[in-house]
């Protein structure tokens, strides 16, 4: 028996050096450690043994099924390690292949006319303001001059959420609430883009939301050629040296006096032409000098200090500065739109 326990290990040990794969292997295991393999088999026969006997037999049988079992797990390491290094190999990364190309975003023509114009701003010492979107009757209209019942809040459909809260209807509350701030301290220079909302139907001119940018300045001896001299610069800087602006009187009841700002056309340079219904001029923006009443509200002195302000879309200049004709493109996120408009 000791003979033939012998004999089985070399034979098992053999067989396991010689397997290749894991599947393989497990079977040797079961074949020889089992149940029913060479080694339970001699264990069974250790009852008609003698004491002595039985004792060399078990453990020869033990140490034949350590070896064996000792075998086996370094067999299914190595095989284990095999299994991982082919993988390694399938897996490996050519580095030096050529990437994919991948589509590039850019920043949506709105924010890239309000950066334009930020910067521009900026330039000439603006900082940029802000304030919210939801907005009491109180900034959106009382501080300006609009008291309730007053007639110019008709030229301002506006969207209530409650007897005194709505989606602002233009960026000049961002005045009054910048005013509070000064503390009735000059100066003041700022700028403020932002999203306004208005009842109104979205066609090719109109749209319920869109931006604006406000600009607000308050300081000692502000003069309304301060006020043209800052838009002549402006417009020239974004639509081109050769434009000219001209002021026509208009009414703001937050502004007095109040203009609109008009610049040549594009398409005829002033002579008039079909674009321009025959003015020669295109309507961009308005503005004016900063009502004493608002000031006041404000909490600054009309006698010490006077400012300008002027309310310009983004969108709109936008739009004569390339040409759109449909506000709605700027909302319907078409990406054969957007992508025309790469301008960094
Ligand atoms: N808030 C005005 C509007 O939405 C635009 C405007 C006009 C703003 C004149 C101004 C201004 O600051 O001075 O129609």
């Amino acid at each position: 028996m000791l003979k033939q326990l012998k004999s089985i290990c070399e034979i098992a040990l053999k067989d396991i050096e010689e397997c290749q794969e894991i599947k393989q292997l497990n079977e040797l295991r079961v074949k020889y450690l089992g149940k029913k393999g060479p080694i339970q088999e001699a264990m069974k026969m250790m009852k008609d043994l003698d004491t002595e006997a039985r004792k060399e037999l078990g453990l020869v049988s033990n140490e034949t099924k350590f070896t064996i079992s000792t075998a086996i797990e370094n067999k299914q390491k190595e095989l284990e390690n095999l299994v991982i290094e082919e993988q390694l190999k399938n897996d490996f990364i050519d580095v030096t292949l050529p990437s994919r190309k991948r589509a590039l975003g850019q920043a949506h023509l709105t924010n890239q006319i309000i950066t334009e114009i930020e910067d521009l701003f900026i330039g000439m010492g603006y900082s940029i303001a802000e304030g919210p979107e939801i907005e009491t009757d109180h900034y959106n209209f009382e501080m300006l001059n609009l008291p309730k019942g007053h007639p110019a809040r008709d030229m301002q459909d506006s969207f209530y959420i409650t007897e005194e809260l709505l989606l602002r209807t233009h960026t000049s509350p961002v005045q009054a609430r910048t005013m509070l701030k000064q503390g009735g301290k000059g100066p003041v220079k700022i700028i403020c883009p932002g999203k306004v909302y208005r009842r109104d139907d979205d066609d090719a001119t109109h749209s319920h939301q869109f931006f604006q940018i406000e600009g607000l300045v308050i300081d000692k001896n502000i003069t309304m050629s301060d006020l043209k001299g800052t838009l002549e610069y402006f417009v020239k800087k974004i639509f081109g040296e050769n434009r000219e602006i001209r002021f026509r009187p208009s009414f703001f009841p937050f502004t007095e006096p109040s203009v609109e700002v008009d610049v040549t056309c594009a398409k005829c340079s002033g002579s008039g032409c079909s674009m321009c219904k025959n003015s020669g001029y295109i309507e961009i923006l308005g503005a004016g000098m900063v009502h004493p009443d608002v000031l006041k509200m404000g909490g600054f002195d009309p006698e010490v200090y006077q400012g300008f302000a002027f309310g310009m879309g983004p969108e709109r200049i936008a739009i004569l500065k390339y040409g759109i004709d449909d506000i709605r493109q700027f909302y319907t996120n078409d990406l054969r739109f957007n992508n025309q408009f790469n301008l960094k």
